[in-house]
């Protein structure tokens, strides 16, 4: 049955069913039974084995591919008319040339699959701020994630009606099966051809090999961020890899943080911090992208336009996320952790002690100390954002938040400290741009490598980086200084020289929230460094945490030599962007180098 009468939308999808060649086209109505029914076939595949009911009712645990794990940034692409609005920190093909090589690999590709379409709305459907995007997918398990993920069926279409503005998406893991009754492997895709391209001109992504997150669900960070990054620099509004969190104090006053860091560097856990100093609050918004535009008062407001959590699994545990630990406890999917044998997930650093015997996420008998992670890195859990104990009631409001601090961090064991305040916007915008971080497994590459990743958008941003920080001077000068969000630059990674963590993170990051939350009410203390405002060592709020003196000290103080030796590394990182580069933010370099010499 056809859903829709939109005629360009049924043109799309016959065309490509022309190209792939499935054996069926089912559209997805997004109803529970249509999940229960998918979740079922997966089951019967062998894709997912389902968890113990009653510990983990109605969840599921899947173990990828090894060859499909994470996001692939080496073969995702930015297929822009001109190779310069792709700019050099992202892959550039020629849309034409593009689409032709992919076709290719299109051509037959879900031959004895079923095409999936999968209508969906990031942001509230029907909502003002929502953009309707279609997936055209292969994957079964790409559709059960895309109803956690994101809003979708029927009702999309209904609001969408005959309107031709939709980002249409086609993804295929691009292992085709001779015919219906072919006997299927647990997760098809293509170990060793992926393709993860963006045409932001025409608003189309197609992405072929890969069944895995970001690359395969195509409202995140394909359409949510590259694609929509495009729209937001020519509509005016911003489009961010940022969680959104509320905080409330003991007086009731409430604030909105938004704070981008990169992929595995904290976002799921600030987002929903339980805070260890009595009396204050932290609600969740978001954990991952913010859409945000000016309102009529000039305050930047945010949405989320997700409806769910792709969190990384390893890490995570009542003791350290203890609200992930709660969203997760029903309705959920495992990928690649590990299965306990009496059919509960687990994977490194959860809860009690190591269960006795696990099943690896290679499949694998797993013992304690054999030597081995019983968890992928990048394993993830896929959960319904409403089971969060702490979602704000406004996380779905259309008209969004507002936003009164941008954070801005990424992991850095040496160099840069706990947190300090930019002096204003340009500043602020300056430090987000050579923010740099140790790379994680979220990304297929090298664990650990420094890299440089302006606001976190490296590999999300559909667009010459350098037309990107230009973007953000610009909204600072839309903006007014004082309604504009104030700026921090945080790192809870710093470690000592024995390679521990100096500061305890997770609930502890409340004591560097409530003094953003007194800076931006004009209360706490601060002093100056060459990197901004710190805070005294009496205004954050250290009471009952065991911090020895010095490493308060460490923490708390920018290293000035270290910092020097970045320099030279700050001006090639912003060579790279030639004179698209804003010359706002080079003058901020030049005041740091400055800074540095006494
Ligand atoms: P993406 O979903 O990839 O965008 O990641 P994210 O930014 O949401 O990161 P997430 O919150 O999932 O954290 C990633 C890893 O960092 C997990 O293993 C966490 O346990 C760990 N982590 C998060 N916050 C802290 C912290 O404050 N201190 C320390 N030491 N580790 C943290
Ligand atoms: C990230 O890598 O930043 C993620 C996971 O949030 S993915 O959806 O795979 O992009
Ligand atoms: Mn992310």
């Amino acid at each position: 049955m056809t859903a829709t009468k939109n005629e360009k939308l049924l043109a799309w999808v016959d065309e490509v069913v022309a190209m792939c060649k499935p054996d069926s086209v089912v559209w997805c109505d997004g109803t529970p039974e249509e999940y229960d029914r998918m979740t079922n076939s997966l089951v019967k595949g062998g894709t997912f084995i389902p968890l113990n009911d009653k510990t983990r009712p109605n969840s599921f645990y899947c173990r990828s591919d090894p060859a499909d794990v994470a996001r692939v940034e080496e073969f995702t692409f930015i297929c822009s008319e001109k190779e310069e609005d792709a700019g050099p920190t992202n892959n550039w093909a020629d849309p034409k040339e593009m689409k032709e090589k992919v076709a290719g690999l299109y051509d037959g590709c879900m031959q004895g699959r079923t095409m999936f379409v999968i209508p969906y709305s990031m942001g509230p459907i029907g909502s003002p701020i929502a953009k309707v995007g279609i997936e055209l997918t292969d994957s079964a398990y790409v559709v059960v994630n895309m109803h956690i993920m994101a809003r979708v069926g029927s009702k999309v279409l209904e609001v969408l009606g005959d309107s031709d503005d939709f980002v249409r998406g086609i993804h295929s893991v691009g292992a085709p099966l001779k015919d219906v009754k072919s006997p299927d492997v647990p997760w098809p895709c293509n170990a060793s051809n992926k393709y993860i391209t963006h045409y932001p001109e025409t608003r189309e992504i197609w992405s072929y090999g890969s069944g895995y997150g970001g690359n395969a669900l195509l409202g995140k960070k394909c359409h949510a961020l590259r694609i929509a990054s495009v729209q937001a620099r020519d509509e005016g509004w911003m489009a961010e890899h940022m969680l959104i969190l509320k905080i409330t104090s003991p007086e009731n006053e409430v604030k909105y943080v938004a704070a981008a860091f990169p992929s595995a560097c904290g976002k799921t856990n600030l987002a929903m911090l339980e805070p260890t100093i009595s009396g204050w609050k932290v609600e969740t918004i978001g954990d991952d992208i913010a859409w945000m535009k000016f309102d009529d008062d000039g305050r930047l407001r945010a949405i989320n336009p997700e409806a769910g959590f792709f969190g990384v699994a390893p890490g995570t545990s009542m003791a350290s996320n203890p609200n992930a630990m709660r969203t997760l406890h029903a309705n959920s999917i495992f990928t690649n952790c590990a299965i306990t044998p009496d059919g509960d997930i687990w994977w490194e650093e959860m809860d009690g002690d190591e269960p006795a015997q696990l099943f690896d996420w290679l499949r694998r008998t797993w013992t304690p100390g054999c030597g081995r992670k019983a968890s992928h890195p990048n394993a993830r859990f896929t959960t319904p954002a409403r089971q969060c104990p702490v979602i704000a009631p406004e996380w779905e409001d259309p008209a969004g938040v507002p936003i009164d601090a941008f954070l801005f961090g990424g992991r850095r064991a040496t160099t840069i400290p706990l947190v300090t305040e930019a002096e204003n916007w340009s500043h602020g915008t300056f430090l987000g741009s050579v923010m740099s971080s140790e790379m994680t497994a979220a990304a297929a590459g090298t664990v650990g490598q420094l890299r440089r990743d302006p606001m976190a958008m490296l590999p999300f941003c559909g667009y010459h980086m350098g037309d990107y920080l230009a973007h953000w001077v610009k909204i600072g000068k839309k903006g007014e200084e004082g309604k504009l969000p104030k700026i921090y630059y945080v790192n809870w990674f710093r470690k000592n020289e024995d390679g521990k963590w100096l500061w305890p993170g997770f609930g502890e990051n409340s004591r560097v929230l409530k003094w953003v939350f007194e800076r931006c009410n004009g209360t706490a203390e601060a002093v100056e460094t060459v990197f901004g405002r710190a805070p005294t060592k009496e205004s954050l709020d250290l009471s009952g945490l065991n911090l020895s003196a010095e490493d308060l000290d460490v923490l708390l103080t920018v290293d000035k030599d270290a910092l020097r030796e970045e320099i030279d590394d700050m001006r090639a990182h912003f060579a790279k962007f030639g004179d698209k580069m804003p010359s706002e933010l080079v003058a901020e370099l030049d005041a740091l180098e400055e800074r540095l010499k006494s």
